[in-house]
């Protein structure tokens, strides 16, 4: 059944930053499982969710572009670290950082299922990615999602990075008082070969505290 979307209100829903809120779809984005902080945050009950499409709890401030890279990169099996505003039932919204995992058929190599693990956003990520989003989407209205998709890639050649480069470049640069704080010694703490300097190594370890 269709559901009714909720009009957007300014409010903002604070997550525990140690919970993960999790689904999984099919390759399509229709939802096959959400765990109980995705029940709780979104507002919607269990059975409202299932066999819904993704699309249920899509903000109206978030600009196209950003899906297609994230379903260009899971369609490809890779993980992309999105910053997504998503929008509960009740209108308020929350910021997450995503992390993918693609589930697919050894024989085949078909996607079986797509996992998303999703973590607050922190704030001083947000208050970047919330700028250009607004450009994307001033865009995409004005001059549509073609010139959106012109600019963003521009935007991301100029930085000589990719989206989850760009992502990661902003998780480095915390604030002086976040570093003040342990910050940066606690989510960037060990050093591997992810471009985040293992920031969202870190940020996901706990995939599991839902
Ligand atoms: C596993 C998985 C998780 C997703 N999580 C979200 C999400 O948290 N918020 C969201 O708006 N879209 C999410 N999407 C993307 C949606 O499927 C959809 O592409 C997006 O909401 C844009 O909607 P639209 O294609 O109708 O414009 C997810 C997709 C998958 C496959």
């Amino acid at each position: 059944m269709a559901i009714k979307r909720p009009e957007p209100i300014n409010q903002e829903i604070i997550l525990d930053p140690e919970k993960t809120i999790l689904s999984k779809t099919d390759k399509k984005g229709i939802i096959l499982y959400a765990n109980d902080y995705f029940v709780d945050i979104c507002g919607y009950s269990v059975g409202e969710l299932m066999g819904q499409p993704h699309n249920i709890i899509r903000h109206p401030d978030m600009p196209k572009v950003v899906f297609e890279l994230l379903w260009r990169r899971i369609l490809d099996k890779k993980n992309i670290h999105a910053v997504v505003k998503n929008l509960a039932k009740n209108g308020r919204y929350y910021w997450v950082v995503t992390d993918f995992t693609v589930d697919t058929n050894p024989t085949t190599g078909n996607i079986v299922g797509l996992y998303a693990h999703r973590k607050a956003a922190p704030r001083h990520i947000i208050d970047q990615v919330e700028k250009v989003y607004q450009n994307l989407l001033d865009i995409e209205k004005n001059a549509g999602f073609a010139a959106s998709l012109r600019y963003f890639v521009g935007l991301l050649e100029e930085k000589g990075m990719d989206y989850d480069q760009w992502v990661a470049s902003l998780a480095m640069a915390a604030p002086k008082e976040e570093k003040k704080k342990g910050f940066l010694a606690k989510v960037f703490g060990s050093s591997n070969n992810d471009s985040s300097g293992g920031f969202f190594a870190k940020y996901f370890s706990n995939k599991d505290n839902a």
